[in-house]
């Protein structure tokens, strides 16, 4: 990769938060914006989102690493502050950290799991987005990207609780969407399908039935999709290349839904 280079419409010398960047499709979108020269914050709970920033620095681009659970609040309040203190600015955020989901029949959900999936899948995504945003309509402009899912477009069996979590961030991205519009700010989603990534493995550990690629061969596309796919697309929507889309789902699915 090129670093720093000035593509028209790109993100030379932006600023991008990227929320669970130690890994899978996270990493992918931290190495891809430090790539085409954005300053990148990689925040991780684990302490995976070093040997990102450690990686984008050996390849030449320029990235901090926080360590932060985004379904704590102070622990979100540090990490845009970090981002606003080390560079001066956030012009951009990728809200991606999630877990997997917890499988098994409805009736069989217990609260325990339901709260788990809904504090990293929506309560994370709704605390990085409230501070990401009153840095955004102080500055007067930023983009904001956040991951749902195909789960988050239509239901998925064995799957409730992440599926209604994953719809929940589409509500939250068109209704910050629809208020922020005025300041400056775009407000969108994407919606992957099955991504080759460690949460994908761990899903494949847990259901032993369950193998990715066989369930990929029947959509349209024939594969999942690799992590870099998917970062390509939230690297377009946070991109000024993107400047009239807001309130928009992006399937990035291989027509999984289409
Ligand atoms: P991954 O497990 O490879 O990476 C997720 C990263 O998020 C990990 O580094 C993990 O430490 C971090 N993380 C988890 N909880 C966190 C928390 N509370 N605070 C901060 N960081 C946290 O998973 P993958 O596949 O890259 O997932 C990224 C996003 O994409 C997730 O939101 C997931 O739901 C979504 N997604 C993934 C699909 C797939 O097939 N892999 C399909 C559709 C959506």
């Amino acid at each position: 990769t090129t670093h720093g280079t000035n593509e028209v419409g790109g993100m030379n010398g932006s600023v991008v938060l990227v929320t669970g960047a130690g890994s899978g499709i996270g990493r992918a979108a931290a190495e891809l914006f430090a790539g085409r020269g954005a300053r990148v914050v990689a925040a991780d709970r684990s302490g995976s989102a070093a040997e990102t920033a450690d990686a984008i620095a050996d390849a030449g681009g320029r990235a901090i690493a926080v360590q932060a659970d985004v379904s704590v609040e102070s622990d979100v309040e540090r990490m845009v502050a970090a981002a606003v203190s080390t560079y001066g600015t956030l012009d951009a955020a990728f809200n991606n950290a999630g877990i997997a989901p917890p499988v098994g029949p409805f009736e069989q959900l217990s609260t325990a799991s339901w709260e788990l999936s809904s504090s990293v899948n929506l309560r994370g995504v709704w605390l990085c987005m409230k501070h990401e945003l009153a840095v955004m309509v102080r500055q007067g402009h930023g983009a904001i990207v956040n991951t749902s899912s195909v789960a988050g477009l239509v239901g998925n069996a064995g799957g409730a609780a992440y599926s209604a979590v994953k719809h929940g961030v589409i509500g939250l991205t068109r209704s910050a969407a629809a208020e922020h519009g005025r300041h400056g700010i775009r407000v969108n989603a994407i919606a992957p399908g099955l991504t080759r990534t460690g949460m994908l493995r761990q899903l494949e550990e847990l259901d032993e039935n369950l193998d990715a690629d066989v369930v990929a061969s029947q959509t349209p596309l024939g594969r999942v999709a690799t992590p870099q796919e998917i970062a390509e697309a939230a690297y377009w929507l946070a991109s000024p290349r993107a400047s009239f889309v807001t309130g928009h789902v992006l399937a990035v699915d291989g027509g999984e839904t289409c």
